[in-house]
């Protein structure tokens, strides 16, 4: 498939990045940092360059065109509600509208799990944070694409061992950032499953086979 990948240079892009090419997959990837569109292309690659907070919809509909499947994983990580917004919220809704518009159906989004951060105190920076994933996943939810929202625990630096909890409604937890990259490559794998709300955690099972699971 023909792959882009929006948020392709963070914690989870970076690890998603190799497992998609050496399944053969041709990836495309946004970049916005200086010398991330070469760091891209040493990864077998292609890197298209845009600033989420400045992009239109004319920017959108020409970094879709052509792709099978994209992946959004942008975040604004707590660098103020302007780029929540913007990022987290206008960003994700705008990619969707361009793939409804140029009839690219398969979109796979990192959200957020919603009990995230209940256990303490929470600034009203991430609080907007949470608004703005959740009004990404209310306008997703609501278009014909082929959609599945990931909605993992809090995130962890790690490549994880493959093994995780993943479901509808599951118990909150951590979960490490390959498990996340794993669990996004095994939605792409595995077309019939869409329009699918998948909380996830590091856990017991391997991926595949907790993403079969939610299959039957
Ligand atoms: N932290 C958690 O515990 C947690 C929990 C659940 C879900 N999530 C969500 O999981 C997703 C993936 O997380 P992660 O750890 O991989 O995130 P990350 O490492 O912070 O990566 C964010 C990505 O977004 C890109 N980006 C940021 N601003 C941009 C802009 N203006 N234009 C273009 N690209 C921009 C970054 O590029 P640069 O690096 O070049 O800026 C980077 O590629 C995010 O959506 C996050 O909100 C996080």
């Amino acid at each position: 498939m023909k792959i882009l990948v929006i948020g392709a240079t963070g914690g989870v892009g970076s690890r998603l990045l190799p497992m998609l090419t050496e399944a053969g997959h041709e990836v495309h990837g946004l970049w916005h940092s200086d010398g991330d569109d070469k760091r891209l292309q040493r990864q077998g690659v292609t890197p298209h360059f845009g600033d989420l907070t400045e992009m239109g919809p004319r920017d959108f509909a020409d970094l879709v065109t052509g792709m099978d499947a994209a992946v959004f994983l942008a975040g604004a990580g707590g660098a103020g509600k302007d780029l929540a917004t913007a990022i987290d919220g206008d960003a994700a809704i705008a990619l969707a509208r361009a793939m409804e518009a140029q009839g690219v159906r398969r979109l796979v989004v990192v959200s957020v799990f919603p009990e995230a951060g209940r256990n303490r105190d929470l600034s009203e920076t991430f609080e907007h944070y949470m608004a703005e994933k959740k009004r990404a996943d209310v306008a997703i939810t609501a278009t014909d694409l082929d959609w599945v929202l990931i909605r993992p625990g809090t995130l962890q630096n790690e490549d994880g061992d493959g093994q995780v909890t993943a479901g509808r409604c599951i118990t909150y937890g951590d979960v490490a950032r390959g498990n996340v990259a794993r669990a996004i490559h095994a939605v792409l794998d595995r077309p019939w499953l869409t329009r699918e709300m998948i909380e996830l955690t590091d856990g017991p099972v391997a991926v595949g086979r907790a993403m079969d699971a939610l299959g039957r």
